[in-house]
């Protein structure tokens, strides 16, 4: 992309408190349209926080959003047809079937042929054999893919993916890192939470790390890993993964908290 374009989604200054909790002190970065990019926290870092700002459910204390060139605060209307949010717990209705799900959300957004909006989603989520079947009888990968893919109808330029993988098995975890990389391919712009590092490593063309309310590091993975100095072992090199600078950046004490017994 040209270095004059706008960005995606631009986030400058952005705080925010619960009553004496200060969660966002002050984030700032920019997601290039058409581009992955993940937002990497440890669990309570003021990630959901920050994509229900995005998403105007939330008012910012202070700083400034934008989505697609629209302010959050001063346009919310035309920031919500721009983004849309999909976040850890589907909104799947497991009463109605998959097709039943897609066509109620075209309905919902006035869209015109909310059948053929449903099937074609279908089709791109290889879920027209599961069509007609209630969504209750998915496996998670298939809702999680029927949850994109309603998130997905009106065609929004940004799509937000709040801990997509959060709770889901290995090979669940595989078929919706597939379907991020297709959405990225078509073009999409997406900004991805997660606290694993495995995730943003696999999908993000870049990566911020949200730490104690701040962004402390946003690069490529390549950048990222030049913070570390290669390790040198009888003279192999051997390059940091993204888990060693991330814990390097925000300390031991940010990996998943386990009690030693007493
Ligand atoms: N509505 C709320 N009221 C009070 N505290 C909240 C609220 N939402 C989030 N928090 C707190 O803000 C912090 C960040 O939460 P969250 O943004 O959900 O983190 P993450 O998504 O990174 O796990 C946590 O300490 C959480 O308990
Ligand atoms: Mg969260």
């Amino acid at each position: 992309m040209s270095a004059t374009a706008e960005p995606a989604i631009r986030v400058r200054g952005v705080t925010k408190s619960f009553k004496a909790l200060p969660v966002l002190r002050g984030v700032d970065f920019d997601v290039a349209a058409g581009t992955v990019f993940a937002l990497l926290g440890s669990n309570g870092a003021g990630k959901t926080t920050l994509v229900r700002i995005l998403s105007t459910l939330l008012k910012a204390d202070g700083g400034s959003a934008s989505v697609h060139g629209h302010d959050v605060a001063d346009s919310p209307e035309a920031v919500r047809e721009s983004i849309s949010l999909t976040g850890q717990f589907a909104a799947v209705d497991e009463v109605l079937s998959g097709r039943e799900n897609l066509v109620l959300v075209a309905r919902l957004r006035h869209l015109e042929q909310p059948g053929a909006i449903a099937d074609e989603l279908l089709a791109r989520f290889s879920l027209t054999d599961a069509a007609h079947r209630r969504a209750g009888t998915y496996s998670g990968g298939m809702r999680r893919r029927l949850d994109i893919a309603m998130s997905l109808i009106g065609d929004p330029p940004v799509i937000v993916l709040d801990e997509p993988t959060t709770g889901l098995d290995p090979q669940t975890r595989i078929e919706v890192w597939q379907t991020v990389t297709q959405l990225a391919a078509q073009g999409t712009t997406v900004l991805l939470t997660t606290q694993y590092l495995d995730e943003a490593e696999h999908l993000a063309d870049r990566i911020a790390i949200l730490h104690e309310g701040t962004i402390i590091q946003n690069g490529t993975l390549a950048e990222l890993k030049q913070l570390l100095p290669p390790a040198t072992v009888e003279y192999v090199e051997k390059q940091p993964t993204l888990e060693e600078v991330f814990l390097a950046l925000v300390g031991a004490d940010a990996r998943t908290t386990r009690k030693e017994p007493q």
